[in-house]
């Protein structure tokens, strides 16, 4: 069960102060729960852990296992919400070095238009039976389409077009789109990113669940952990919710000045849920010449390079630390004859110990500083209990993007960098906006 710690928050935060806001968050809770606020075509996922298309869950499972059976390389293409999600669980669960320990190999492309990524890519896939998932909503995004391309011509060449057309799983649009065309002419299995599921809000979808099936996770659990939680939290729009009480701390916060969150975690193999939450967050709730930035920060590593800025610098800065009390791992400090280095008064403890101490300690040392710091408590890195920190941020941050007062769920600063590169490459349709951008 997850829970949301304001202890260290006690000398920035007064009780007065959340009871100030509390109803402010209660409202955006409840316009969460009636569907009443902005955006309200697009909370599919509020529900989604409870009511997922079964038919469609048995087809992921069933392509799973057939992709497990026939390829040793899994190539996920997708950029933003249509990746981090899937990447972010699936290392969490598995690690970092998964891709050295498992079978199938998993690696993400098109997240990206860089050309070194995409060549060392292709080599790998020569050394082993390949099967390409390509997720796109739209179907028209471009890092991901060049990517496709080139990986579903290499596949053509390789087995030729049925065989090519049976290694391709397309997750896109149900109907619409390029994507979803190309699909049912080639005869590609296709799963559905459902309408009212933005890319950010989409890894308890096809978008999250294909990959991580194929990669061995077990998605029952984090289903189970998501629809746990949301029974947990739903129908409760006061500030005893942790969802909607980690909303209020951080709006108090960045009334207060704390334009910056830190997301900090003892756990490196939390490094892409760092940037799963940094998408949500951004795209969710930076608009309209407002909102939070959020920044991700992996301890002990980061402190020796980024904790002195955290510890010692401009006081903007509020942190999010996400601690897991079981990690799984029980490594222990050995005892040696000669205390050669000195380390003999840990011997016996866990690492896990170790890092727990260590992560009491620069929640001291950043409370000292001046760092409004709470914590996220997770009672074990497991795919179940993954599923309520998903539906914890998920939910948080649509709560959080109410009080704000944004819309939570569109992104339309995201278009303005793909305007100015379809009109530099000259696509078809932008000619206007070339002629501007160059006078
Ligand atoms: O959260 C979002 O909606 C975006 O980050 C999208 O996921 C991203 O732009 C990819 O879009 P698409 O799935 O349409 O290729």
């Amino acid at each position: 069960m997850i829970r949301y710690n304001t202890g260290y928050l006690e000398s920035f935060v007064s009780k007065e102060e959340f009871d100030g806001i509390a109803k402010e968050v209660e409202r955006a809770s409840q316009d969460l729960r009636n569907g009443a606020g902005a955006g309200n075509d697009f909370i599919g996922w509020r529900d989604l852990p409870l009511d997922f298309d079964k038919e469609e869950y048995a087809r992921i499972k069933a392509a799973a296992k057939r992709v497990r059976e026939n390829s040793d390389i899994f190539v996920v293409v997708g950029i933003g919400g249509s990746y981090l999600g899937a990447r972010a669980v699936l290392e969490m669960i598995l690690g970092e070095q998964h891709n050295e320990l498992c079978k199938p190999k998993v690696y993400f492309a098109g997240n990206s238009i860089s050309s070194s990524d995409l060549s060392d890519l292709l080599e790998l896939c020569e050394t082993g039976d390949v099967s390409v998932n390509v997720i796109s909503k739209s179907g028209t995004t471009t890092e991901p389409a060049v990517a496709f391309r080139t990986l579903r011509n290499y596949l053509i060449r390789r087995y030729g077009e049925e065989e090519a057309a049976r290694r391709i799983l397309a997750t896109t649009d149900r109907s619409r789109g390029t994507l979803k065309k190309l699909s049912d002419e080639q005869g590609y299995e296709t799963f559905v990113v459902p309408d009212d599921v933005g890319g950010r809000f989409s890894v308890l979808t096809a978008v999250g669940l294909l990959p991580l099936a194929v990669a061995g996770v077990d998605t029952d659990a984090l289903l189970q952990g998501a629809a746990d939680y949301r029974k947990k939290v739903h129908l409760d729009d006061s500030l005893c919710n942790p969802t909607n009480l980690y909303a209020a701390a951080r709006n108090i916060l960045y009334r207060k000045g704390k334009n910056v969150e830190v997301l900090s975690c003892f756990e490196p193999r939390f490094r892409m849920m760092g940037e799963w939450y940094k998408q949500l967050y951004g795209e969710s709730e930076g608009k309209d010449k407002k909102g939070i930035y959020p920044s991700s920060a992996l301890f002990t590593t980061d402190l020796h390079s980024m904790g002195q800025y955290i510890q010692d610098g401009s006081r903007f800065l509020f942190e999010t630390m996400v601690s897991f009390k079981d990690t799984g791992s029980k490594l222990k400090v050995n005892e040696e004859k000669v205390d050669f280095d000195g380390l003999n008064y840990l011997a016996g403890k866990t690492l896990e110990e170790i890092n727990q101490v260590a992560s009491d300690a620069t929640l001291r040392a950043h409370v000292e500083g001046g760092v409004p710091c709470s914590i996220v408590e997770v009672e074990r890195a497991d795919a179940y209990n993954l599923g309520e920190l998903i539906y914890f941020f998920e939910r948080s941050c649509a709560v959080s993007g109410y009080v704000l007062d944004v819309n939570p769920f569109n992104q339309p600063g995201v278009e303005t960098y793909k305007r100015n590169m379809f009109a530099l490459l000259d696509k078809p349709g932008y000619e206007e906006d070339k002629k501007k951008l160059l006078k």
